[in-house]
């Protein structure tokens, strides 16, 4: 048989049923490639030398992959944040553009510190601030969360979509060493995307190990929201 290779051809071909089997393969094969890729791609992000990861994430939020956290949409941290800031410190960790630092009410906060493993994240998010005036209360640094040492005590450590970054044996000893700089009744504040699937063991880890405060899982996407802190 002499197949004519043009695109309105070749679907006929395909609908055929006769040559559908090595087009499904080739979807599958692409699927399965993206697949593979998404777990590399996570190995890094967890596992990765801290360099490894800076250049990661500075390759994708140049590439516009993030330009989606220049806004927030849906299910917010900002009023748990306000209510228990308490007109004292804020510490962003893995704070991307910085997107909730220019949104939140400033009247709520005194000072705010975000702090990201990607320079290009934390360039874009100083830039933010001093066009939204907060240059004099928001300051900024590029490093890795698990090695940070923070300069002052806080009201609310915050991890906005960015705790599940880190492997799951690292996240209590990184909260303990971060709870030395909380101060009295002060909180963390942790928003997970999706606890419904493999994220629900990061929930599982904070709640056995530290005292929930608040917390609100919804209902349609599973997003969660907790407010804890160190065990007394
Ligand atoms: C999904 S984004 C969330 C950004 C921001 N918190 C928000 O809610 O818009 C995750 C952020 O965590 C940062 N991140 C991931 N691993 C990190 C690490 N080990 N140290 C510091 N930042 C990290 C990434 O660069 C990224 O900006």
């Amino acid at each position: 048989m002499a197949y004519n290779l043009r695109r309105g051809a070749n679907l006929t071909i395909i609908d055929s049923g006769e040559m559908s089997e090595p087009f499904h393969n080739s979807e599958a094969s692409t699927r399965l490639a993206q697949k593979i890729r998404n777990t590399l791609r996570g190995l890094v992000q967890r596992y990765a030398p801290p360099s490894i990861k800076r250049h990661l994430w500075n390759r994708e939020f140049s590439t516009g992959r993030w330009t989606c956290l220049e806004r927030t949409v849906g299910e917010s941290v900002h009023l748990q944040v306000e209510k228990y800031a308490n007109q004292g410190g804020i510490l962003d960790l893995g704070c991307g553009p910085g997107t909730i630092s220019v949104e939140l009410n400033p009247e709520t906060y005194s000072f705010y510190t975000g702090v990201d493993i990607s320079d290009v994240a934390i360039q874009k998010a100083r830039t933010r601030a001093l066009e939204a005036g907060r240059g004099d209360r928001n300051e900024y640094c590029q490093s890795d969360i698990l090695t940070y040492t923070p300069t002052r005590q806080y009201n609310v450590i915050l991890c906005g979509d960015s705790i599940y970054y880190v492997a799951n044996r690292q996240i209590v000893p990184m909260l303990c060493r971060y709870s030395t700089y909380l101060t009295k009744q002060s909180v963390f504040i942790a928003r997970i995307f999706d606890v419904s699937g493999k994220l629900r063991h990061t929930l599982d880890i904070v709640e056995s190990h530290f005292d929930v405060v608040e917390k609100h899982i919804h209902e349609q996407t599973q997003m969660c929201i907790i407010v804890f802190r160190p065990r007394t």
